[in-house]
């Protein structure tokens, strides 16, 4: 049987990179799914490569307006959640000396308050069995020059996993992080830096990855449906990486 057969799957920032590669293999394990993204062109295209029982809503993460609305309209279409897969974020690097109000407030707001509060909306609506996965990433144990505001980011969700984890066990709803090393997806192309830069930093990252290589979207994905499937129903509170072993060596 499926391993996500009768659950409904939703996916934020599932245009694109590993949520699609999640919201395609959730959907081929049975699930109904809901892929979110702020613009809805980048929907439209998503949903026209995507085929089964799906929605696209669409929903800036950074908006608590837009996250209620994202759980009201779920419920209204499937009439449960069962997983919530919290992986829209964005990436940007400055050293702090370069580092500015703006830019800090955007990456928390998308990614770590937008997560935090959709857990937060979507929680009374969760049964036993339910799981809640975080898209950290391996920056969030590491010193990296330059990602200081994202690696805190994520190193707040990695810290919200573990309070959320045992404010939820109790109710049988489970809470986890997948933290992903260098993935090749297309968020590579919307930071601040050149593409010169983005090279320098990639060849300088996979140099730390044991394999040698960026991962694969598909390879996240792979773990997102372990941890969101009933195969892990007593792992609660982890962070599982997927990084070639970069945070392991
Ligand atoms: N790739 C890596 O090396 C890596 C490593 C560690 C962790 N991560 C994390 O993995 C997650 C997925 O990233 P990815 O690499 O798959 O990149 P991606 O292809 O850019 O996917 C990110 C998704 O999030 C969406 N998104 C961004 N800001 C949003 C907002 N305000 N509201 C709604 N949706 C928003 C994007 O939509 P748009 O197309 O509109 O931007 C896209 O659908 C992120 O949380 C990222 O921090 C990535």
């Amino acid at each position: 049987m499926s391993s996500l057969q009768g659950k409904v799957a939703v996916i934020t920032g599932a245009t694109s990179g590993m949520g699609f590669d999640t919201a395609k293999l959730f959907i081929s394990e049975g699930a109904k799914v809901v892929i979110t993204g702020r613009s809805q062109a980048k929907l439209n295209e998503a949903a026209s490569q995507l085929s089964g029982d799906f929605i696209a809503i669409r929903a800036d993460a950074a908006s608590l307006h837009d996250s209620e609305k994202l759980i009201d309209q779920t419920l209204a279409h499937f009439g449960q959640i069962d997983i919530l897969f919290l992986n829209a974020g964005i990436f940007g690097a400055y050293p702090v000396a370069e580092s500015s109000e703006e830019f800090f407030d955007s990456i928390f707001s998308i990614n770590t308050k937008g997560p935090y509060f959709t857990a937060k909306l979507a929680i009374p609506h969760l049964r036993p069995g339910a799981s809640i996965l975080f898209n950290t990433s391996v920056s969030n144990v590491k010193g990296m020059p330059g990602v200081s505001a994202y690696a805190a980011s994520k190193a707040a969700l990695r810290s919200i996993v573990r309070t959320l984890a045992s404010e939820l066990g109790p109710q049988g709803i489970r809470v986890n992080a997948v933290s992903p090393g260098p993935i090749e997806t297309p968020i590579w192309g919307k930071t601040n830096l050149s593409e010169e830069e983005v090279n320098g930093f990639a060849t300088g990252v996979s140099q730390q990855v044991p394999l040698g290589r960026f991962g694969k979207g598909t390879e996240v994905a792979e773990t997102a449906l372990f941890l969101s499937s009933d195969a892990s129903s007593y792992i609660n509170g982890a962070e599982i990486p997927v990084d070639g072993g970069m945070a392991q060596v």
